[in-house]
Order: structure tokens, then sequence, then C-alpha cells
């Protein structure tokens, strides 16, 4: 979690930090802090709880001047969001500053040493305990800065993006990375470190991307050099960035979030380009084609993601077992990487991730790999760690997704899923060629009909007042559009703090029926396909205990639309795209209820865009 970024060049470098921590602050918002080295050679840190905002008020009256700084956005994982724990953390003789990413795992045990050696700390981060072990290994080994940072991080279990600046070497940046992303931009005489490309796209397209357990310097009158922690020397390898400033931007809407929704019938068409032929009646994915043995032949398909893509991938189940006849298994990333899960090398695991960080499909991944599985990841920032550590795979181009709930990602997600579940039912013949001809067919009309939904934005705005004051809400789904009634309560919670529960709608009588009262709202997902009939009995017996049903139907649903209290119709599709339709309502109840209860709707309390640690 958490943003970091560096600056060093000719410009004043405040500014330039304090931009970029605006655009990487959907990855944290607990607090924020600059550390620059000015005129005089004073190495200067401010920091402030909360926004970036907070900080630049903090910072108004003070020396901000310098043509080399480090600013971090945090969100906390050692230590209350306070203005002590905030980065970046002075070393004991305030001569070294650091900002981190990431959690140092055994920082007690250091910490313990570095006490023993007469060493105090200011806050309660593991952060503070690398910088100082860095500076006490700086002068208990009489070493260079890069060497120090070298041995200190060969101590270190955990993961890490850090960039250390030192009051001695005015001109200098020593950045590291392990678990953690770190990307280096290259500009005219000047470079950029970040988290993400996002703070660099402005000034520059030439990046590079750090290696776990390299540390990287970057000075302005010398090139970009690499080493590893072992110190093995590696070539720099510049790769161009394919993001422009206009993506970053809401481009008049007030929130990403809605922006983000919006955008969906382009980013689809986006996602689809270049694989849906123009005849619309073929889909070459070249991650498929290039490993089509590995996926036919495959025994079973682990599908690994967390949150809303762990949402995706159980769409995904329904479609490749449905036309692939592959054994699929979806599974939380986290529980994965820990219970010791049976994995062949006849396995194909998926990996799904929007940021391509998530630190526990990393490490699924990780595991999968050393059991000799073969990997495949779906994602949707180009470069990022996910991607590179798998064999091959497949991006979302959904473009940079700034709001903190995910939305225009997952509808991508869905349909590279979708593909993909196309190809492989294709080629092996267990998907008769009218079915995929006219699933593909339909892929092809889904951006035009997603447009139709959002022209029902107004009229959800308006019905989604009536509903702020509710305390919890269920939302239901079958087949298909289970996972899509999970998804729905996510971005509920996630943004309106409402409690929200997604239930297979035939599991309510099981339990969750007791909940039903006038105060529970139930918002049914109900196209007319599979197992419709079932899913208007479910919301009978919800009237019947006097529930609310909010309902999403097909156009003309003349049944649904005389029991449900309120009803938003999506066009009619292949019931394996339904959730594409499905959803987009639901993206749309959850943000304006976020709005109209006044909730930081891309930034939301506690949650960060990327979860970079575990
Ligand atoms: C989505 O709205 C969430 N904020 C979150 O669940 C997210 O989907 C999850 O953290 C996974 O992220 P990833 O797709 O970047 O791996
Ligand atoms: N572990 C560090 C802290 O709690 C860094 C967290 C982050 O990645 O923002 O301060």
């Amino acid at each position: 979690m958490c943003g970091i970024i560096g600056y060093v060049g000719k410009r004043d470098a405040y500014p330039i930090l304090i931009k970029g921590l605006h655009r990487l602050e959907y990855r944290g918002y607990d607090s924020a802090g600059v550390a620059l080295i000015n005129e005089a050679g004073k190495l200067n840190v401010f920091k402030a709880k909360g926004k970036v905002a907070e900080l630049e008020t903090f910072a108004t009256d003070k020396d901000t001047t310098g043509h080399i700084g480090i600013a971090h956005t945090r969100w906390a994982t050692h230590g209350e969001p306070n203005t002590a724990n905030a980065h970046p953390h002075y070393s004991a003789s305030e001569r070294l500053a650091i900002i981190h990413n990431g959690i140092i795992e055994n920082y007690s045990v250091l910490k313990a040493g570095l006490m023993q050696e007469g060493y105090s700390f200011k806050s309660d981060t593991d952060t503070e305990v690398l910088v100082q072990l860095i500076e006490y290994t700086q002068v208990d080994r009489h070493v260079d800065l890069r060497t120090a940072v070298q041995l200190a991080l060969q101590q270190v279990i955990g993961a890490y993006a850090i960039v250390v600046l030192d009051q001695e070497h005015p001109d200098t940046l020593i950045a590291a990375r392990k678990g953690s992303p770190l990307v280096v931009g290259i500009g005219d005489d000047e470079y950029f470190l970040a988290s993400d490309a996002t703070p660099i796209v402005e000034y520059t397209d030439k990046v590079i991307y750090i290696e776990d357990e390299e540390v990287v310097t970057i000075s302005n009158d010398r090139e970009v050099e690499i080493v590893t922690i072992g110190n093995v020397q590696k070539p720099p390898e510049i790769q161009r960035l394919e993001m422009s400033l206009s993506q970053l931007e809401k481009g008049g809407y007030p929130h990403f979030m809605l922006k983000e929704i919006f955008e969906q019938p382009r980013t689809l068409t986006d996602s689809m380009r270049g694989r849906i032929n123009l005849r619309q009646d073929n889909i070459s994915l070249s991650g498929f084609i290039d490993n089509r043995e590995r996926f036919i032949n495959a025994k079973r398909i682990i599908i690994t993601a967390c949150g809303t893509s762990w949402h995706a991938g159980l769409i995904a189940m329904y479609a490749i077992e449905e036309f692939a006849r592959i054994p699929v298994e979806v599974e939380y990333s986290s529980e994965f990487r820990y219970r010791r899960p049976v994995i062949d090398k006849d396995d194909v695991v998926i990996a799904i991730s929007q940021s391509g960080e998530t630190a526990d499909t990393l490490a699924a991944i990780q595991l999968a790999k050393e059991r000799g599985a073969f990997i495949f990841a779906i994602c949707n920032v180009v470069g990022a760690s996910i991607p590179r550590v798998s064999h091959s795979g497949c991006y979302t181009h959904a473009g940079p997704e700034i709001g903190v709930a995910s939305t225009k990602a997952f509808t991508a997600q869905v349909v590279a899923l979708t593909m993909l579940a196309l190809c492989i039912g294709k080629e092996k013949g267990t998907l008769s060629p009218d079915k995929y001809f006219a699933i593909v067919r339909e892929l092809g009309q889904i951006p035009d009909k997603i447009e139709r939904v959002l022209g029902q934005n107004k009229r959800i705005a308006e019905f989604a007042k009536m509903f702020m004051y509710a305390q919890s809400f269920i939302y239901l789904g079958r087949g298909y559009n289970f996972p899509v009634a999970l998804e729905g309560a996510l971005k509920l919670k996630e943004i309106s703090y409402i409690h929200a529960e997604g239930y297979p709608a035939a599991e309510m009588k099981h339990g969750p029926i007791a909940l039903i009262s006038r105060e529970m709202p139930v918002v049914v997902v109900a196209p007319q396909c599979g197992t419709y009939e079932k899913v208007v009995s479910n919301i009978q017996e919800i009237k019947a205990r006097k529930g609310r049903v909010i309902a999403i139907v097909t156009e003309g649903d003349d049944l649904i639309s005389k029991i449900a209290d309120f009803v938003i119709e999506v066009p009619r599709t292949e019931e394996c795209l339904t959730p594409l339709l499905t959803v987009i309502p639901l993206q749309l109840i959850a943000y304006h209820i976020a709005v109209v209860k006044d909730c930081d709707v891309d930034q939301p309390r506690n949650l960060a865009k990327s979860v970079t640690v575990e």
C-alpha cells in the first residue's frame, strides 16, 4: 500500500512531489510527508496526518526549496495514522530520511538489537527501524550509503519499496524494492521514482521497472545504476509507457468512480480491440494461442485473486466450466497461499488483478510456480509485478483506474476471461460453433447495451436517495449473477459504509431470510435466463415477508415489475454476458447512496487501491 515518489533534477522538487502525491493518493491517505535538501544542504522533513492537502497547508510557511526530494502518502500498517508515524522518517542523526511501502516483518527483532546499541525511536513504525539500521550499518561498517542499504536489506524479512535521501549526498537517491512496486522515470537531466507510473507520465514516457532485491542509484549527473542487494550489476532496461495524462484526470465528472463507470462502453471496446475481428466471428488472444496446448490439456484451472477480481474469477468459473468442461476452482489468494493446496504440473493457474501488485496474489503465484503450474495473468496495469512474474497473460486495457472501488477493471476482467473461456471451448471442441459465434457477436454489442443502462443514471440517482438511511442490504443472484450480487454488496460496503451481504438467491431460505423486514432493502439480480423462474419465486418469498425489493431485470419483464418495489431494466443478452450489464446499476446504486451520504467516494475510509501488504 501507500504511494512513494522521489525527484532529482534541476527543477524545484516540492511542486513535483506534491502533484505526484495527489496522483498516488488513491493508494493510501492516512498521512503524507515530504523530505527535501535545500540549497544550504539541510535535509528538511515535513509531515501531516490526513490527506496530501493537510501536508500542503502545514508546509505553506516552511522552507520547501530544493532540487531533490522524496514524498510519501501512507496506508498505515504499523502504528496509528498520526504525524509521528508519517513518513519520511529521519535516521537518529537526521542525516538520512526514508520513505517505505510495505512491511518489515522482523522489525521487532531488529529494533531490539538497535536499542541495545543505544538507538531510540520516535515512531511506532517498522519503517523507522529500517532507516536506523541503515545508518547504524553505515557508521558501524564504515561503508557508503548504497552498501549500507544492501547490507541492511540482507537482514530484512518482509516487503519493501524504499527511497533513501542522504544529506551528505544532495544529488543522489538510493532506492530498492522487494514485493512492493517501484518504477524509475527518466527525463532530460532529471529522474523520478514512484510506486507506479501515474505521477511520472506527465514528464516522461521512458521508465525502468525495478525488480525484487534490486537497489537503484539515481543522480542527475550519472546514468541509472542497478545492483542487487547481493551486489550483482544489472543493466537497466528502459521501457516506453503507454499511458496518457488525460486518463488520470476526472474529465468533468465529480468523482473518478463515476467517470470510470461511464467509461465502460469504451474500456470494453478497448479490451476487445484487436482480439475480436471486424466480422465479429472470431477471437484471437495471443496469450491463449501461444499456450494453446497448456489450456486445452489442463486437468484443472485454479483461479486466484482478491476482492472484486475474485468476483470476476467466480464468473469465469461458470464460463470455463460451461464452455471448456474443465474443472475450475476459485481461490482467495490469501487463503490459497497458506493452506498447502494441492497443485499439479498440469494445472493452469489464472491470477486476476487490476493493479498487478496485490501481495497475496503475488505470493499465490509464487507458490503455484514453485509447484510447476502454468501461470496466466489477467491484469490491468501494464508492466506491473503480477504480469511480469507470470508465464503469460492478457491485459485488460481498461486504462488507469483511480477510484478505490473497482468498476471498469471488473467488467474488463469479465470480458477478458469470457474471451479466454470461449477460446478454450472452441479449441477443445466442447463449445458448439453456433454458440461460439452467437456469444462473440453479442460481445460486440455489449458496449452499446451498457450505454443504454447508463442512460438510467438519473433515475437511479433519484431512487438511491430513499436508501441512504438503510442499515443493511442483501444482494441476491443466481448462476452467473451470484458473483454480481457479491460485487454489488462489496461496492455498497466499500463506499457508503452500509453493511451489505451478497448471497446465492436460493440460499436465502437457509438463513438470511430471517433478516427480511420492511427496513431491509433486498437487491435481486434477475435477468431472464437460467434459473429466472426460481428467482421470481425467491422474490415472492421476500415480498411475503414485507421485504423491499429492488430488481435488476431484462427489458420488458412485466412479471417482476409487478411484484418488485423498484425495477431497473437491462437489455437482453447471452446469459454468460449478463453480469456485464447487471453490475452497472449496482455500481450506480452504491455510488449515488455514497454521494447522498456525503462519503468520500474515491478514497473511502480505511481502504487503499492496491493492497501490497498482507
Ligand atoms: C475493489 O473495489 C476493491 N477495492 C478490492 O477488493 C480489490 O478488488 C482487491 O484489493 C484486489 O485488487 P487487485 O485487483 O488490484 O489485485
Ligand atoms: N509499514 C509502513 C508503515 O506502517 C509502511 C506502510 C505503507 O506501505 O504505507 O508506516
